[in-house]
């Protein structure tokens, strides 16, 4: 959606004035490995994409917050207040647009001195896992921080779409989502050390290859899955180590020094669930130094190892994801497969030889229907820039 096509969409909604709208764009994401880590201390390694959402936003002169969204019109204008700032479920996806507010004048206290007008298309697939409830909250957070002059990069604002997820819309979800989206460039990915927030940018050089997601298209919604559980689990297992281990997260331990450790966590499916998160932690440094050294196949097979260890220790996959990678992995042409979010649903990403994209789509299509009952969809995507302005 380029700029004029935004502006009249949103004249078309809230009228013409003489003040332009602030137009934003903000992307989805997706992680090429290091999953369930980012809260257990651990590395990530995600990008963002060129697909994402775009806001159109404008003040008013009143203390209203008006949204439509050019993906649900029959919702028709959804009317907000800056005097009832709390999460209501009548109120769907205008909750993440409104946490941001929210936490803007929670954490920072920003005033938002004036109502606004918003209008927002996305592309990225509904319920997808590549994080578009993330996506519009730092759209959100750019918008505001546009149209008050609020002094916060998008590091800052990383920071608070995660405080506002968590405190607003009661998912308690790492950083990785937010981080990524805000602070993704086009053609890297960002290697992040969630412990410290301390990150790199690796180029993506996959030359003659292409990313390709493939979702699920099964509904899954982050709050009622089985995320908190899991999340639930691995504090519990490191509470059991820190008994008799100096440490501050899983993320500290190497995989040698966690089984000479392991025998202190005294449930065997919690001792998987830390597992998971320790072995998963050193398969994303490891990756991401195979990758650095230009060895893609290797950085493929790891990713695979990562969907195993997702699939058989951590429980998060599901007959869905776990057709949509096995049938990936019997693809030539394809170096690496594996979900990629919160599971439970959402999508898998594979690293695939330009020339076997068609054959991939077709074969794992194919396998999906049969096995599932119903068709998979797929996207071949781009990395892309962080939420910006434009
Ligand atoms: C979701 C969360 C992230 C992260 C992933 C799993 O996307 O929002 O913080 O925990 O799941 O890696």
């Amino acid at each position: 959606m380029n700029k004029e096509e935004l502006r009249s969409a949103f004249y078309g909604v809230f009228g013409k004035t003489e003040e332009p709208p602030v137009t934003v764009f903000s992307p989805g994401r997706v992680n090429l490995i290091g999953e369930h880590t980012d809260y257990n201390g651990g590395h990530v390694f995600p990008a963002a994409l060129t697909i994402g959402t775009y806001f159109a936003a404008r003040k008013r002169k009143d203390r209203l917050v008006r949204f439509f969204s050019g993906n649900f019109p029959e919702n028709g204008v959804v009317c907000r207040s800056l005097d009832a700032l709390s999460y209501d479920p009548e109120y769907g996806f205008s909750n993440y647009l409104m946490g941001m507010i929210f936490a803007l004048q929670t954490v920072k206290g920003f005033e938002v001195t004036a109502g606004l007008d918003v209008y927002l298309w996305g592309n990225i697939p509904n319920a997808s896992g590549l994080s578009s409830s993330a996506s519009v909250e730092l759209g959100m957070g750019k918008v505001l921080a546009a149209l008050f002059d609020f002094p916060v990069d998008n590091g800052e604002l990383a920071l608070l779409g995660q405080y506002s997820e968590n405190h607003y819309n009661g998912v308690n979800c790492g950083i990785m989502d937010q981080f990524a989206i805000a602070m993704g460039k086009k053609d890297h990915a960002i290697f992040l050390d969630t412990a410290t927030l301390d990150y790199q940018y690796v180029p993506i050089r996959l030359n003659g290859m292409k990313i390709v997601i493939s979702c699920t298209n099964k509904k899954r919604g982050l709050a009622d899955s089985k995320y908190n559980e899991r999340r639930l689990e691995c504090e519990t297992a490191l509470a059991e180590l820190q008994k008799v281990a100096k440490i501050g997260s899983l993320g500290e331990l190497t995989v040698e020094r966690f089984n000479a450790l392991s025998d202190e966590i005294k449930d065997p499916v919690r001792m998987r669930r830390a597992r998971h998160a320790v072995y998963e932690n050193q398969r994303t440094v490891e990756a991401v130094k195979l990758l650095n050294a230009g060895d893609v196949a290797g950085f493929g097979q790891l990713m695979n190892a990562s969907h195993v260890s997702l699939r058989d220790d951590y429980e998060v996959t599901g007959i869905e994801l776990d057709t949509l990678a096995e049938a990936s992995w019997e693809v030539p042409g394809v170096l690496g497969a594996r979900m990629t979010g919160a599971g439970f649903g959402g999508c898998a990403v594979a690293i695939v030889r330009d020339e076997a994209v068609d054959g991939y789509i077709r074969h794992v299509g194919e396998k999906y229907r049969k096995t599932v009952g119903y068709e998979a969809a797929f996207y071949v995507v781009e990395t892309g820039d962080g939420t910006y302005v434009f």
